[in-house]
């Protein structure tokens, strides 16, 4: 494997596509303002001296533990919540926030870091994938997204842990502690299923932990009203949707944000196509006949 095959892509920041897609999600821009003045701090630890020389003209006592931080966020929730496309779009709009970033570059961890198995692989793509990463960040400010991070960073305790995956959850404990000392330059956000399989030394690293869950009946109705408007739904229809997609329709389960966009609107558009136009109707027989994602149950 070569170095640049430890990651499914670099992507430079600003992105245009990825301002587009933000504007596609619902709630990204509630859940974005909840953190991101934290997400900004850790961003910045390296100013923090400036800034309590400046507000306080000595420097406070409570700088030092907060510039203790670990440059590390996780993502948790159920499947096709948006965990992924989330990281990727805070990752984006953190930079285009910050009028004094230089441009910065968002590096998405292959699943192929996990290797092929023999002994000392995935420990070994770990360290080149966190040594790509340091040196481009003396140029350009890093963001990491680790996707599918129990893959990496389950708990070294589980019973099938395997020798194996204990050295690389402590590969990567020693990688995240290490990015302390650049101060913000880079950042790691790490997506995860099952907030409870990840090793507890790794969550209790993060300075931010946040929760994903299957969209409301009124989230799935802003989606509805957002992505449907023009086939000029009306209201009772709407509702039949919502119902449908929700605990009260067939399957008792909720749909995802990704049931939806992936699966209920292409089978619905294919229910129509070529001959006829869409309708409700279409929508509302695919939602009761396909069935939603299983729920995954997290104990975290
Ligand atoms: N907030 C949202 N608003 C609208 N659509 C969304 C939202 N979040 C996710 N989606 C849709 O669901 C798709 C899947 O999202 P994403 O891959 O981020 O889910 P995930 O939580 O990472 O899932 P997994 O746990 O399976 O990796 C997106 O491509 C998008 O179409
Ligand atoms: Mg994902």
């Amino acid at each position: 494997m070569t170095i640049s095959s430890v990651f499914d892509r670099e992507t430079a920041l600003p992105n245009a596509d990825l301002s587009a897609r933000n504007l596609t999600l619902m709630g990204f821009q509630t859940r974005y303002d909840r953190i991101r003045r934290q997400l900004n701090l850790l961003l910045h630890l390296s100013d923090l001296p400036h800034w309590s020389k400046q507000h306080h003209g000595k420097q406070l006592k409570i700088c030092s533990y907060v510039d203790d931080q670990y440059p590390l966020v996780i993502f948790h929730g159920d499947v096709g919540t948006g965990k992924t496309v989330t990281a990727e779009g805070i990752a984006n709009q953190l930079i285009v926030d910050d009028h004094e970033a230089d441009d910065s570059l968002l590096y998405k961890l292959s699943t192929r870091v996990r290797g092929a198995g023999k002994v000392g692989e995935m420990g070994t793509l770990i360290n080149q994938a966190f040594d790509q990463i340091i040196r481009s960040a003396k140029h350009r400010r890093a963001i990491l997204v680790i996707d599918e991070g129990d893959s990496l960073a389950a708990a070294r305790t589980q019973d099938h842990s395997h020798h194996e995956d204990k050295v690389a959850v402590n590969t990567l404990i020693q990688r995240i502690d290490e990015l302390k000392q650049y101060k913000g330059r880079i950042l790691v956000i790490l997506c995860t299923n099952r907030l409870s399989a990840l090793d507890p030394a790794i969550v209790r690293r993060a300075a931010v932990v946040d929760a994903f869950d299957r969209p409301s009946d009124g989230e799935r109705r802003d989606l509805f009203m957002r992505d449907l408007d023009d086939l000029g739904l009306g209201e009772t229809t709407l509702d039949a949707l919502v119902k449908a997609t929700g605990t009260e329709g067939l399957h008792g389960v909720p749909w995802t944000y990704s049931d939806i966009r992936s699966r209920l609107y292409p089978a619905a558009l294919a229910q129509a196509y070529p001959e006829t136009g869409l309708t409700i109707e279409h929508l509302l027989k695919v939602a009761r006949n396909l069935k939603p994602s299983p729920v995954l149950e997290d104990d975290a």
